[in-house]
C-alpha cells in the first residue's frame, strides 16, 4: 500500500511557482497580488486564510486581506467590483462559507472570471465542464497533481466521487471525466442508493462529504486508490479531539493500493494549487 503523503509534493509545486515568479520579476514585472476576502469569524476559515497568506508571502505573491465581522450583500458586491477594476490586483478569493444571509452564488457571480483564482464563477465552471478549463478549483487540481506525482494512472479508469459540492465533488467529476483523463466517473451524493455497491466498483474512489470515517471497508474494492478530501475534527475524549477524514483509514488501508492520509494528504495540496492559479491569473492578465 502506498501512502500518498503530500508534504514534499506540495512543497515541490510551491517551489516551481516561486521559481517562475522569480524569473518574471527579473524580467521587470511587478509581483502578483491576491485579494482575500473573509466575512465572519469561522475559526477554520481564519486558519485557512492565514495559511494562504503565509504561502503567498513565501513565493512572492502580495496579499491584501479584507476581513469583516459583518457586511451586507450589496456592500460585499461593491467591494468585489472595485477589486475587479483595480489593475494592481490579479486574483480575488472570497473565503467560503459566507455567513447567512449572504448567498455565495450572489457574490461569486460578480467576481471577474479572469481574476477568479478559485475557479468558482459559473463561466469558469462552464469552461471546465466543457473541457476547456480556465481556472480549475484548487482541491480537484491538487488531487490531480498529487496522483500524477505518485505515477498513479488516472486515465480511462472507473472513478467514483462521493459528494457533489461545487467546490470539490462536481469539479472533480468534470476534471476526471474530460480529456485527457477520460475516466468513467460516477458522481454520488446523499440520495444515491446502494452507495457501498457503487463505490466498491471504483478503481479510484474519491470522497468529499465532511462526514468522519463514513467510508468503511465495504465501500472499497481490493486494490483501489482512495482519495480522502475530508477534514473533520472528531471528539475522542472530553477535552481531546483529532482530525480525521471521510474514510475510516485504519480499516480501509489494507484493501487499498494507495490512499491519502488525513491530515497530511489532499489538504496540503490546495494551498499550492491556489498559488499556481494566482500565477496563472497574473500571466494571463499580463499576456504571458
Ligand atoms: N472553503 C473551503 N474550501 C475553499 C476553497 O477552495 N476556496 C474558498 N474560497 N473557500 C473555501
Amino acid at each position: 500500500m502506498i501512502l500518498l503523503e503530500a508534504k514534499n509534493i506540495a512543497q515541490i509545486w510551491k517551489n516551481e511557482t516561486k521559481q517562475e515568479l522569480d524569473s518574471l520579476k527579473i524580467s521587470g514585472l511587478r509581483e502578483p497580488h491576491l485579494a482575500i476576502i473573509q466575512v465572519g469569524d469561522n475559526p477554520a476559515s481564519s486558519i485557512y486564510v492565514k495559511h494562504k497568506m503565509k504561502a503567498c508571502a513565501e513565493v512572492g505573491i502580495k496579499t491584501t486581506n479584507y476581513n469583516f465581522s459583518n457586511i451586507s450583500e450589496p456592500a460585499l458586491i461593491q467591494l468585489v467590483e472595485s477589486i475587479n477594476y483595480d489593475p494592481l490586483v490579479d486574483g480575488i478569493l472570497v473565503q467560503l462559507p459566507l455567513p447567512a444571509p449572504i448567498l455565495k452564488r450572489n457574490i461569486i457571480k460578480y467576481i471577474n472570471p479572469l481574476k477568479d483564482v478559485d475557479g468558482f464563477h459559473p463561466s469558469n465552471i462552464g469552461a471546465l465542464a466543457t473541457g476547456h478549463p480556465t481556472f480549475i478549483p484548487a482541491t480537484p487540481l491538487g488531487v490531480q497533481f498529487l496522483l500524477k506525482k505518485y505515477n498513479i494512472d488516472i486515465q480511462q479508469k472507473n472513478v467514483v466521487v462521493i459528494g457533489r459540492s461545487n467546490i470539490v465533488g462536481r469539479p472533480l467529476f468534470y476534471l476526471f471525466s474530460n480529456p485527457p483523463n477520460n475516466n468513467t466517473v460516477t458522481l454520488c451524493h446523499r440520495y444515491t442508493k446502494n452507495l457501498p455497491e457503487i463505490a466498491s466498483k471504483a478503481d479510484i474512489l474519491m470522497v468529499a462529504i465532511g462526514k468522519p470515517n463514513f467510508v468503511t471497508q465495504d465501500f472499497v474494492k481490493e486494490g483501489a486508490v482512495v482519495v480522502d478530501v475530508g477534514i473533520n475534527r472528531l471528539q475522542i475524549a472530553d477535552n481531546q479531539s483529532k482530525i480525521v477524514g471521510d474514510v475510516d483509514f485504519e480499516h480501509v488501508k489494507s484493501k487499498c493500493s494507495a490512499i491519502t492520509p488525513v491530515p497530511g494528504g489532499v489538504g496540503l495540496m490546495t494551498v499550492s494549487a491556489l498559488l499556481s492559479n494566482t500565477l496563472l491569473a497574473f500571466k494571463r492578465i499580463h499576456g504571458i
